[in-house]
């Protein structure tokens, strides 16, 4: 007797409806619609240390393939830009396209207050299951979806013909939004941003909303719904979410060489280097050095700037900690200076941020727009 995807399809909807009291029914029964099996395509990747195996549904079996893709869990399709379904052995580096968490897709959705009737944009397709639930919900007339990667989105397509969706799809740079099919009453975005694209202000109804996560080189994140005013300035707070999804590809971060230390002005620091684990402590740093990547070593932080070669490194000292910096960009500086304006006001968690952001300038504050400030990258 072999597993029934109806029967795991609803049981995973009733799992994140259980989970989330307060989610609108309607995405519980979107989630107990879509036949996630035909998304997922032939293989995908599980971690395995530090690399990536493929695992093949045609190898594990049908009944085990259907457990795999009724968790709630996120399934890696493409790493470096190799897909499951090509990849022979284990692959290393950073994951490029994924069948993201249904209960992270329906999230997102919650967060944007999308409503029946209304025309999205969502920017990542990747395998389509979350542009299956936008049209589950909002009608494939409505729906809009725009992938970078040519093959990807060749693949979307045919999962989302084979389970009888038929929104719009385009393949290209969705940091510039899809102008053809413009405008919209949202955008979301299933790949995080460091910086609102000025097109996506401009391809929205008066009134519309950007709902993304805001990420950056130390891969902190925070998730957001902008809502445009009269003016097309877009305002909104964090949501309490500790989730993230991956940085949009021209958001990438740059490749970095091969770390050495090198000696440079050394100081006491004035804070724990451990606050970069702090969820909140780790994007306030990101926003005070955003051309700065972030790398734990058993002992301490180091931070990098592969543009300038920058670079600053703690470790213990004493009952503290010491840093040495060295190159044009005093990183820990910035950092400290943030960490400490953060502690200031209590070190309030990611739900007491928000943000004011027009095209030209995006500004991310703690308390309101008057309190402690920093100006994303543009
Ligand atoms: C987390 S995956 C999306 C998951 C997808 N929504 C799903 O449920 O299967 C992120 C996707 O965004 C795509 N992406 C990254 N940067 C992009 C960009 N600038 N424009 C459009 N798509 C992009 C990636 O290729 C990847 O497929």
């Amino acid at each position: 007797m072999h597993l029934d995807p109806v029967t795991l399809r609803h049981a995973l909807a009733e799992e994140i409806a259980t989970a989330r009291q307060s989610l609108d029914p309607a995405w519980r029964d979107a989630v107990a619609a879509v036949p996630r099996e035909l998304f997922l395509g032939p293989a995908a990747f599980r971690a395995a240390g530090a690399d990536w195996l493929p695992v093949r549904r045609d190898e594990i079996g049908a009944d085990e393939w259907l457990r795999m893709t009724y968790a709630d869990r996120t399934w890696v399709t493409q790493v470096e830009g190799k897909d499951a379904t090509d990849a022979d052995g284990p692959v290393s580096g950073s994951p490029t396209s994924s069948a993201t968490l249904p209960s992270l897709v329906v999230r997102t959705a919650e967060v944007a207050g999308l409503r029946p009737g209304q025309r999205v944009l969502e920017v990542g397709t990747g395998t389509g299951y979350s542009t299956a639930l936008l049209c589950q919900r909002l009608g494939s007339g409505n729906v809009v979806s725009i992938e970078y990667d040519p093959g990807l989105a060749a693949s979307a397509a045919a999962h989302l013909a084979s389970a009888g969706y038929a929104p719009t799809l385009a393949c290209g740079d969705g940091l510039r939004g899809c102008p053809e099919h413009a405008d919209y009453d949202a955008i979301i975005a299933t790949c995080s941003v460091r910086t609102i694209p000025p097109s996506w202000f401009w391809q929205l109804n008066g009134g519309g909303s950007i709902t993304t996560t805001v990420s950056g080189w130390m891969l902190a994140s925070g998730m957001i719904r902008l809502v445009l005013d009269d003016e097309g300035t877009g305002h909104g707070r964090f949501t309490e979410d500790t989730v993230t999804y991956m940085l949009a590809r021209p958001h990438e971060r740059p490749p970095t060489p091969v770390f050495f230390r090198l000696e440079g002005d050394r100081r006491r620091t004035r804070v724990d280097p451990g606050l970069l684990e702090n969820w909140a402590g780790r994007f306030v740093a990101q926003l005070a050095a955003p051309s700065a990547q972030l790398m734990t070593t058993g002992s301490g932080v180091v931070l990098r700037d592969v543009a300038t070669g920058s670079q600053a490194w703690t470790e213990p000292d004493g009952d503290g900690w010491a840093v040495q910096q060295h190159g044009p960009l005093p990183l820990w500086d910035q950092v400290e200076r943030a960490l400490l304006l953060w502690q200031d006001v209590g070190a309030p968690a990611l739900t007491e941020f928000g943000m004011t952001a027009t095209p030209f300038e995006q500004m991310v504050w703690i308390g309101s727009p008057e309190g402690p400030r920093w100006r994303l990258p543009v």
